[in-house]
């Protein structure tokens, strides 16, 4: 059946995270005409539960020495190899203008000695340059700050709708989506301009610090309308989310600036499991902890660990300074003043995504993404940590001046084109599978075993429901990863294969880009 109602808008924006409230916050301000499409409430994305904070090298607030320079250099050695160097210049470079934005509209980052803000480190930085607010509660202050901006200047949000497919004209410019509201029932929205904020794909994998709406809808939906996605290969798995036997769903995080105030990890017979890794011990960028985390699980003494522990015992005023992170433990039954805390690794981020410039535009004409859906190139195969709630910051600003430029096409001729019917996996067996076969150890060998499993568990289905868009955006995601993943015969950043451990410069410095083919396969 056809769609049943219609709304129309100068920009639609799908996500209500901090790149598409920002995004939207700024067209509102140049005078287009916005509406919002989130598929759970305006505040449920995966911002709120960001905790270390914004790395930024703010005027007259940074150590002796550090510069955006610095920091730039800093993204691109965690990058390994694989960043836009342009990119991350211009993206890193807006960063204290978004910041001072974003103060200016109500965000109260934690303050420090002297008058300035207080900063902390995480992994892979030189530097103490990562602003906090609420301790280790930045992400929930951030989304905060936007939805209070967003009810006052009464931005138009559809809450719990659900993006399906974009309408597209006979050329192939975007002019709209088609949505399903909370009852289920399909509707249009016209629009010159289509952004996709949708956050990333935490939920491909049993175990990850993403909430349940994280199901890689925004990446899906730009393959179907013909955009190309690049570096699906890099999943970045966090070295410390709580460890919890038994645990399903969303696993809180324990915020790397725990060791930024110098937390050590341990393994479960008490030896410091970074000495002699990296030169910056517990502080090495997240790729490497996490792949030394899980090396010294799986060559546990007793055989497999399940998890190491963080030490971190020795942080004077902990339950003040990381409250998000105390109260997790405490609710796990773990006292981390006293005891250390079981941690394993988890899917965190996903460092590649929809291929866009740094205004978010993706190369199909009327459509945009940004945020963790995107690829803009900053990322490369590691993103460092703390960068991407800038990353959100600077391109959705830059995305709403980018539509204001860009001609937008006749949204009438716009139509859903027709699809092959969309292959939809179950999501226990795609998530065992994707957590056995490609997390952060990977061969050639497990990869056909997933690309089998992809082929035998898939079924045709319709988009109906909120479930199938999600399911089939996590099979549609997981078979891009898999190709790429396959393909990639060499260890880089986030992508870990042990039948190829070893870098290759040669072969591989280079993004692999991957789109649908007119089959949909
Ligand atoms: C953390 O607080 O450890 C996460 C920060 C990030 O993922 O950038």
């Amino acid at each position: 059946t056809g769609p049943r109602w219609e709304a129309s808008a100068d920009l639609v924006v799908v996500g209500s995270g901090v790149a598409g409230l920002t995004a939207a916050l700024r067209a509102t301000e140049l005078g287009l005409r916005v509406l919002v499409v989130t598929k759970a409430g305006v505040a449920d994305g995966n911002t709120r539960w960001a905790q270390g904070g914004v790395a930024v090298v703010l005027p007259g607030e940074h150590d002796e020495g550090d510069s955006v320079d610095r920091h730039v250099a800093d993204t691109l050695t965690a990058g390994a190899g694989l960043c836009d160097p342009a990119a991350v210049a211009e993206i890193l470079a807006g960063g204290p203008a978004a910041v001072t934005g974003l103060r200016a509209a109500g965000a109260r980052f934690d303050p420090g000695a002297g008058g300035l803000l207080a900063r902390t480190r995480e992994g892979g930085h030189s530097a103490f340059r990562v602003i906090h607010a609420g301790g280790d509660a930045t992400g929930a202050e951030v989304q905060r700050a936007l939805v209070a901006t967003a009810r006052d200047g009464r931005l138009p949000v559809l809450e719990r709708h659900v993006a399906v497919d974009a309408l597209r004209t006979p050329a192939g410019a975007v002019t709209g989506l088609t949505v399903l509201d909370p009852d289920g029932v399909l509707g249009v929205v016209r629009a010159g301009a289509v952004l996709l904020a949708t956050g990333g794909l935490g939920q491909l994998y049993q175990a990850t610090s993403n909430p349940e709406i994280a199901t890689g809808d925004g990446l899906a939906l730009a393959l179907r309308a013909g955009a190309a996605v690049a570096d699906m290969e890099f999943v970045q798995f966090h070295p410390t989310v709580l460890f919890q036997p038994g645990a399903t769903g969303r696993r809180p995080l324990v915020t790397e600036a725990v060791r930024g105030e110098g937390a050590t990890l341990v393994d479960t017979t008490g030896a410091p499991v970074m000495r002699g890794v990296h030169p910056l011990g517990d502080l090495a960028p997240r790729d490497v902890v996490s792949a030394a985390v899980t090396r010294r699980m799986t060559q546990a003494p007793g055989g497999v660990d399940d998890h190491v522990f963080l030490d971190a015992t020795g942080i004077a005023g902990f339950a003040t300074r990381f409250p998000t992170v105390h109260a997790a433990c405490l609710a796990a039954g773990i006292d981390p003043l006293r005891e250390p805390i079981p941690v394993t690794p988890a899917a965190h981020f996903a460092c590649g995504g929809v291929v866009t410039d740094t205004s978010g535009r993706t190369g199909v004409a009327g459509l945009y993404a940004a945020g963790e859906v995107a690829r803009t190139g900053l990322h490369g195969a590691n993103r460092l940590a703390s960068n991407s709630l800038l990353e959100g910051l600077v391109v959705g600003a830059r995305v709403a001046e980018a539509v204001a430029a860009d001609r937008p096409a006749d949204t009438e001729r716009g139509r859903l084109p027709e699809f092959p019917p969309v292959m939809v996996a179950d999501r226990d067996p795609l998530q065992r599978a994707m957590s056995r076969y490609a997390g952060i150890g990977r061969d050639a060998e497990g990869l056909a075993v997933l690309g089998s499993v992809l082929d035998l568990a898939t079924r045709p289905s319709g988009l109906g429901s909120q479930r199938a868009v999600e399911d089939a955006a996590l099979t549609l995601a997981a078979q891009a990863l898999l190709v790429a993943a396959a393909r990639r015969t060499e260890s880089r950043g986030c992508h870990v294969r042990v039948d190829f451990p070893g870098r290759d410069d040669v072969r591989w410095a280079r993004s692999q880009l991957v789109r649908l083919s007119p089959s949909g396969q």
